[in-house]
């Protein structure tokens, strides 16, 4: 384990000290990791994105690249489930400040009874091996200073029934934990953002909105539900993970965004 005597270094905790910095978003080619992608290109950030449909990837890169200010915008396609990806997608990234993963989807609701194996092990593979494998190919590429960003959501404080794999999510904050107290002394840091339900196109499906204006009426018709009357945007929600970039003291964080959902 590399360790450091220096302490991490102080600079501006500000969302703008992010620029020159380079991110990698793993499943930013849509919603809250696009959103971010395109916000860390707009303070001058060199940006990398993945994600697994290529056509989708293209836009989004052209997206960010729109937003920002020149600085370059990369596109990786991959699995974050799939080890040869993601080495692919940091041996393209180089030197590394920040990582974001925000890849993963959730399965409609199963009984504990008709429950497989097969998808408990994707469930796994997808969300905790996938953040596993991130760290363990971003941490010797990572300047001090730098952070790995994972995603949570609100079901895991307030699980439905059938919902019984969000345990993986779970996983995922007891992993940010982990990883803070095991990073801490290379000087990088590990935190979470706790999501309660935004206006992507993942929150879309489970609503079964389109992104048409039907799609529209529906997101707002289940928004007014909510203690401040809407949905989140995406912006809201990358917003929360560029605080955990930029501010240097933050570490081991669980980090709620919901509106008040949990209430
Ligand atoms: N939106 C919400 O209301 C909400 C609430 C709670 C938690 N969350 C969590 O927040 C995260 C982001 O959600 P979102 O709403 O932004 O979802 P989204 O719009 O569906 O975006 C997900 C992104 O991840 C990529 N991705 C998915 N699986 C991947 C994989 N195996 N490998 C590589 N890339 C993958 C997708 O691209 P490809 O499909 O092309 O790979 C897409 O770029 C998710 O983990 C979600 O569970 C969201």
């Amino acid at each position: 384990m590399a360790t450091t005597e220096a302490p991490i270094p102080v600079r501006s905790p500000l969302p703008q000290g992010l620029a020159g910095q380079t991110a990698v978003v793993i499943g930013g080619s849509s919603g809250i990791g696009l959103a971010a992608g395109a916000m860390l290109a707009s303070l001058g950030a060199r940006v990398v994105l993945t994600g697994r449909d290529k056509a989708r990837l293209d836009a989004a890169v052209e997206r960010a690249r729109a937003a920002g200010s020149g600085a370059e915008v990369l596109g990786v396609a991959g699995d974050a489930a799939d080890d040869t990806a993601i080495e692919e997608t940091f041996d393209r990234a180089g030197t590394v400040d920040h990582v974001l993963l925000t890849a993963g989807s959730m399965a409609g609701p199963t009984p504990i009874t008709e429950l497989t194996r097969d998808a408990a092990s994707e469930a796994f593979e997808g969300r905790v091996w996938a953040a596993l494998a991130a760290a363990r190919a971003a941490v010797p590429r990572m300047r001090a200073g730098g952070s790995i960003t994972l995603t949570s959501g609100g079901l895991v404080s307030r699980p439905r029934p059938g919902m019984t794999l969000i345990a993986t999510v779970g996983g995922i904050e007891t992993l940010t934990r982990a990883l803070a107290v095991e990073l801490a002394p290379r000087r990088l840091r590990a935190n979470t953002v706790r999501y309660g339900m935004f206006d992507t196109p993942l929150a879309r499906g489970a609503l079964g909105a389109g992104a048409d204006p039907a799609g529209d009426e529906a997101v707002a018709k289940a928004g007014l539900q909510m203690p401040l009357g809407r949905l989140g945007t995406p912006d809201e929600a990358a917003s929360a993970v560029l605080f955990l970039m930029a501010n240097p003291y933050m570490t081991g964080e669980i980090l709620t965004i919901d509106g008040g959902q949990g209430l």
